[in-house]
């Protein structure tokens, strides 16, 4: 017999017919009547599915009476409709298999509920549990999305270089990849011209520059990776590595970037409604409680466009008092775009028209001198979800802005020669898949939304 997943055994009208499950012990309650009710969870979806073992089997008292929350156990039986309870049914049980048991004194995860915080000491074990179960099928559902939009729309996946000896948004966050003993050297006296790349390198912050080559050839791309800053922001939105989503489009404008990026966005979370109700049900009822109403706000409404200089005049006239004062040419604060995002429109805002002083040198300058063609998407909650840009397509101006932002322009010859050879105006986005996850499933904290989190100073598992 071979096991089926419980989400579909629950959905089952197989009754009657021997079926066989897998999972993990959540319950265990003895009844007087000589049996007991086993609840178990396989991970497939949020229920567990009710067994009752019968003081009948072989290994009752020595087995199944000495199951506790965290063993693991096959069983086979019966399946069928049940008597009470919330479950349309349940499994008589044949067998009891059990594969590991689980001693209760040391298992951290009891009946009790653990805070997120204790979780994330346990990030080993805490996928057992209901909430982080639920955010990784709701992580997952995210991604299968995400490829699904792109490959609907012809784009092509792109791998791009984790190793790199670029500096993508030249903010020089970069983690150092090396051979050299790092430890037994002064810093200053690496010679990296023995190092294993013979230069310096570092984890990739970005797959754009290497997206842009193959957008210059092969027209929609988008790259899907890991991703690493050495942000020293010990916040509930940044981690060290965490996970992009980089589509770059060639033959494109700023206008068409943003209608990607909302349209990327509205089909990944309508995919998440559409086939994760019990999750986000979840979510609803246990995390934010308006999570199901920002959820389908964002789907069947418009995102709104303001430029930079039009987002200044808001934060300027508004009665809020900011930490962080505003004025033309200023970065935005976390607490402007929550501002923004949250309180002023209550919805998704996509920014555009940054002052060139505070966005990174591929960005294409406007008309005016002043600003560039970027956009900065923000979200009620989470700030900043998405940043993109239309690229510097003109080899002479972006030469020039990466002088003065004290790039060596050589050291990017291959990403001059996009523009010397055939170029095009392209541009595209990153968006944080973190992040997006945060606000389909309401979590507050970036460390619930991917398994093994790292971030300042944690480096654990
Ligand atoms: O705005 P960023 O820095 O843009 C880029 O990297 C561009 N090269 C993207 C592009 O145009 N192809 O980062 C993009 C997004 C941010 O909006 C944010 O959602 C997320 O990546 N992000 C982080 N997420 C978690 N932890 C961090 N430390 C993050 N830094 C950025
Ligand atoms: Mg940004």
């Amino acid at each position: 017999m071979t096991r089926q997943l419980i989400k579909y055994v629950l959905k089952s009208d197989a009754i009657d017919q021997t079926t066989t499950i897998s999972g993990w012990i959540r319950t265990r309650r003895d009844s007087k009547g000589g049996f007991s009710f086993l609840e178990i969870n396989d991970g497939s979806c949020l229920n567990n599915i009710q067994v009752i073992a019968n003081n009948t089997l072989d290994n009752y008292e020595d087995g199944v009476k000495k199951l506790h929350p965290g063993a693991s156990v096959t069983v086979t039986g019966q399946l069928v409709k049940s008597a009470g309870g919330k479950q349309s049914v349940e499994i008589i049980a044949d067998t009891v298999e059990i594969c590991g048991f689980c001693e209760p004194s040391d298992y951290p995860l009891q009946k009790s509920r653990v805070s997120l915080e204790k979780l994330r000491q346990v990030a080993h074990l805490r996928p057992r549990t209901n909430a982080i179960g639920a955010v990784m099928r709701v992580r997952n559902a995210l991604a299968f999305a995400t490829h699904k939009f792109f490959q609907e729309q012809d784009f092509l996946y792109v791998n791009t270089p984790i190793i790199t000896a670029n500096d993508c948004e030249g903010a020089g966050e970069m983690f150092q990849v090396t051979t050299l003993p790092v430890g037994k050297t002064d810093e200053k006296q690496l010679d990296y011209a023995k190092d294993f790349f013979a230069k310096q390198t570092s984890l990739t912050v970005s797959g754009q520059l290497e997206g842009e080559a193959y957008a210059c050839a092969l027209s929609n791309i988008y790259t899907f990776g890991p991703t690493f800053r050495a942000e020293n922001s010990n916040t509930s939105r940044h981690l060290a590595e965490f996970w992009m989503i980089e589509p770059e489009i060639a033959f494109a404008d700023i206008n068409t970037i943003s209608d990607v990026a909302e349209s990327y966005v509205k089909y990944i979370f309508k995919y998440v409604l559409d086939h994760c109700p019990d999750e986000v049900e979840l979510f609803n009822k246990f995390i934010d409680t308006s999570l199901l109403e920002k959820l389908t706000n964002v789907v069947d409404n418009d995102f709104i466009r303001i430029t930079y200089t039009e987002a200044i005049d808001i934060l300027l006239k508004t009665k809020k008092k900011f930490e962080f004062e505003v004025s033309w040419g200023c970065d935005l604060q976390s607490e402007h775009e929550r501002y923004l995002a949250e309180e002023h429109f209550n919805a998704p805002v996509i920014l555009s028209d940054y002052p060139k002083s505070i966005k990174a040198f591929y960005m294409r300058a406007n008309e005016d001198g002043k600003t560039v063609a970027a956009i900065d998407v923000l979200f009620p909650g989470v700030g900043e979800m998405i940043g993109g840009a239309q690229r510097e397509e003109r080899f002479d101006v972006l030469k020039e802005r990466m002088e003065e932002s004290g790039l060596d322009p050589e050291a990017y010859w291959w990403y001059l020669d996009l523009r010397r050879f055939g170029t095009v105006p392209h541009g595209g986005f990153g968006l944080g898949f973190e992040r997006a996850v945060q606000f389909c499933t309401g979590m507050t904290n970036i460390r619930d939304v991917i398994p093994f989190p790292r971030s300042v100073k944690h480096c654990e598992f």
